[in-house]
């Protein structure tokens, strides 16, 4: 970095040497102070102090010289040197070119001769602390700008990655979940098969070990179907409409009731429940999903309840679908929304713990949210957030 210069201007050689002298005695900072007795003598000092790299931190300029007078040549170096701060002694009687300069040139002070030394030291302190709080305001600032720049270069980056891994993703479980189905299905078939034509001349254990393919033949077939669906609801777009949301818990509680024989289960609906704007296909998903839940986990409840609930909240509308079920511990929750999380073994609930999942990506696309708590052996409660449309 160049040095910082002061820069006294003065036609008189005593009172520009006087000047000199004073800020030499008087500042301590380690500025160089230079000299002219005129204002083309001061324009040359200042082209040549910044051609070598140095900076001008301020100038002093006497208001009535011969030729170029104080004012003009600040106006002149105020288009040269815009940050240097000015100075200007003046007269009794200078007030217009005092004017002027301010309006010209930025005056940062005049100051009337004689000068009163500290008055003088005082103000130069000053100007040289503006100066250097404004550099360093501008160097902080270039800095931000260029913190942001990169900020901004990083995120982008990183989104892009973010998003070619997810549509990687994507590819990915929907490939697995086709390229799967078809061969659990020959197995699923050939067992079948074997079962039709053998099951007579077979012994007891074959047919039992037959039977079993064909269960868990049958339990992979449900998890790729839900895998597929989740697939498709992450790129699905919503396309929104009008959606009762009361004919839609109602509709889809009397499906899954059907294949539920001998169960008791109160249904209690808080009607009229509201209509929202949403994708009724992806919400008929997430009601389906979420009732679902809510008629396997009261299975051994004698007597099951599920409660709909609706609520307005500043985010929007919230439903709630309760149950008095064997609910969960929330200490192991924190992850539940994502794929495969299950509180609870396969051999007691069946499932593959992609439901909640699907949940929460058809409401996020909606711009909601999802949330869950529970209590072992009590119940348990999911609530989602539709937000208002317009
Ligand atoms: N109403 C509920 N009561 C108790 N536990 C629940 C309830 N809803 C969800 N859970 C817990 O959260 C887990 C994840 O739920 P999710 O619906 O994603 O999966 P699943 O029901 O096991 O399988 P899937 O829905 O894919 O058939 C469940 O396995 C269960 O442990
Ligand atoms: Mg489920």
């Amino acid at each position: 970095m160049g040095k910082e210069i002061i820069l006294c201007v003065d036609d008189e050689a005593m009172v520009v040497d006087a000047l000199r002298l004073e800020l030499m005695q008087g500042l301590s900072s380690d500025c160089i102070i230079e000299t002219a007795q005129s204002g083309d003598e001061a324009l040359e000092i200042v082209r040549d102090s910044l051609s070598q790299g140095d900076e001008i931190a301020l100038v002093i300029s006497d208001q009535r010289m011969p030729g170029m007078t104080g004012e003009i040549l600040l106006q002149r170096l105020n288009l040269i040197v815009p940050k240097a701060l000015k100075i200007l002694l003046t007269g009794y009687t200078d007030i217009e070119a005092v004017q002027f300069a301010i309006n010209h040139a930025g005056l940062y002070r005049y100051i009337q001769k004689p000068w009163n030394r500290e008055d003088l030291l005082l103000t130069v302190r000053g100007a040289l602390d503006k100066y250097r709080t404004q550099n360093q305001l501008e160097e902080s600032t270039r800095k931000i700008i260029k913190m942001n720049e990169e900020l901004e270069k990083t995120v982008e980056k990183r989104t892009r990655q973010l998003s070619e891994a997810i549509k990687e993703l994507e590819a990915f479980s929907y490939t697995v979940s086709h390229d799967l189905k078809s061969p659990v299905r020959t197995i699923d078939t050939y067992a079948k098969f074997i079962l039709e034509d053998y099951e007579d001349s077979l012994n007891a254990d074959v047919v039992n070990m037959l039977r079993n393919i064909r269960v868990v033949c049958g339990g992979i077939f449900d998890m790729i179907d839900k895998l597929l669906q989740y697939a498709v609801t992450t790129k699905a777009e919503p396309e929104f409409s009008l959606v009762s949301m009361e004919d839609l818990f109602k509709q889809t509680f009397s499906e899954i009731i059907m294949s539920e024989k001998g169960r008791d289960v109160e249904f209690v609906l808080d009607s009229p429940l509201c209509e929202v704007k949403g994708d009724p296909i992806l919400l008929k998903q997430v009601v389906y999903n979420l009732l679902a839940n809510a008629v396997k986990f009261t299975r051994n409840r004698e007597k099951a309840r599920i409660h709909i609930k609706c609520t307005s909240v500043p985010e929007g509308i919230c439903f709630t679908v309760e149950d008095n079920g064997v609910g969960f511990n929330m200490e192991y929750a924190h992850k539940i929304f994502g794929l495969f999380q299950r509180m609870h073994s396969r051999d007691k609930f069946e499932g593959s713990g992609i439901g909640l999942a699907t949940v929460k990506r058809i409401i996020e696309k909606h711009g909601g949210t999802v949330s869950i708590t529970s209590q072992e052996g009590q119940g348990t409660q999911v609530s989602f957030i539709l937000p208002h449309h317009p």
